[in-house]
């Protein structure tokens, strides 16, 4: 039986029930094929998204507008100085006008509880497309791409090593709603934050994930499925750089640290990556690497996410 989700707001993969991640899941998966055939699929004719970025991206943007076209309806871009939000209009009011014109928003800002209050004081679904606590487009189309190479979710092993960021924390969330068991590597001070970690060992009380926050990447990577790296300074972060170059000099994923893995790991990454930092090229451009049908995945996901909201 489909879950209507229509006026759903997409924030954080934790208000997600495992229900509805597989309903995402299956319709990714169907929009992926009638693609590939070239079949229509315009579920959404006539509706617009608007996008707002504060913050740069290539595959956020671009799957989004790509996906919003393919499915029939037009994406608004707004970067950073194209609307009168925060500088001199407070969000209820943006959220509010922009719910008499569009039918979405999808949004990447730094303030995660800004998200929250376009959801709250708008009448129209807000897509998170990255906070800095959180980034669930990138972790759901993540798992649909681990289910389309293994074939089973629940029970694999994930690694992530560096950061404790928005990406530790989706994956958190995310890993935990379906059962994955996760193992996290970072040094201190840089932990993933302590409120996601509840969440996560919450979720696992009824999914049986096992959840480990270590220091020690190599424990992290024993006998893992999956390793999962992003760079050490996130958008925002870039002033702190050359400091995090040697906090998080022994987190790099490179051909000593992954043959503690299984044979068969898939090796991911949200991209953009900071190659000769977080990990070297002989690993992201290996055999084992996905990261190019990772991207890919995020038009098919997200595009099954906008068809189920608006
Ligand atoms: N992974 C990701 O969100 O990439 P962009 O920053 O290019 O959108
Ligand atoms: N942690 C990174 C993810 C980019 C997709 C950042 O926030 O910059």
């Amino acid at each position: 039986m489909a879950i209507n989700m229509r006026g759903e707001s997409l924030i954080s993969i934790n208000d997600l029930s495992q229900e509805k991640i597989w309903q995402i899941f299956d319709l990714s998966s169907s929009l992926k094929y009638k693609l590939m055939k070239g079949e229509p699929h315009q579920l959404l004719a006539g509706k617009t998204l608007g996008m707002i970025f504060s913050k740069p991206s290539t595959r956020t943007r671009v799957s989004f507008e790509v996906g919003i076209y393919q499915l029939g309806g037009i994406g608004l871009y707004f970067g950073p100085n194209d609307l009168q939000l925060k500088k001199s209009e407070s969000i209820p009011d943006t959220a509010k006008v922009l719910s008499r014109y569009l039918d979405g928003i999808m949004i990447r800002t730094f303030e995660h509880q800004d998200v929250i209050d376009l959801a709250k004081y708008g009448t129209i679904p807000v897509i998170n497309g990255l906070t800095d606590l959180l980034h669930p487009c990138q972790v759901l189309a993540d798992l649909f791409t681990i289910f389309e190479k293994k074939k089973i979710l629940k029970g694999l092993k994930l690694a992530y090593i560096g950061d404790g960021n928005n990406m530790a924390h989706s994956l958190l969330h995310g890993c935990s709603k379906v059962g994955m068991n996760i193992s996290i590597a970072s040094p201190k001070g840089y932990k993933p934050k302590k409120q996601i970690v509840e969440n996560a060992l919450l979720n696992a009380e009824y999914t049986g994930s096992k959840i480990e926050i270590l220091d020690d990447p190599v424990r992290a990577v024993k006998n893992a499925d999956i390793i999962y790296t992003d760079v050490w300074a996130s958008m925002g972060q870039e002033g702190e750089s050359d400091k995090r170059k040697k906090i998080f000099k022994n987190y790099q994923v490179n051909t000593k640290l992954v043959k503690n893995a299984k044979e068969d790991y898939l090796f991911m990454h949200c991209l953009p990556a900071h190659r000769g930092d977080e990990v070297i090229d002989e690993i992201a451009d290996s055999p084992n690497s996905v990261i190019f049908d990772e991207a890919e995945n995020r038009l098919h996901v997200q595009k099954a996410i906008m068809a189920l909201v608006m």
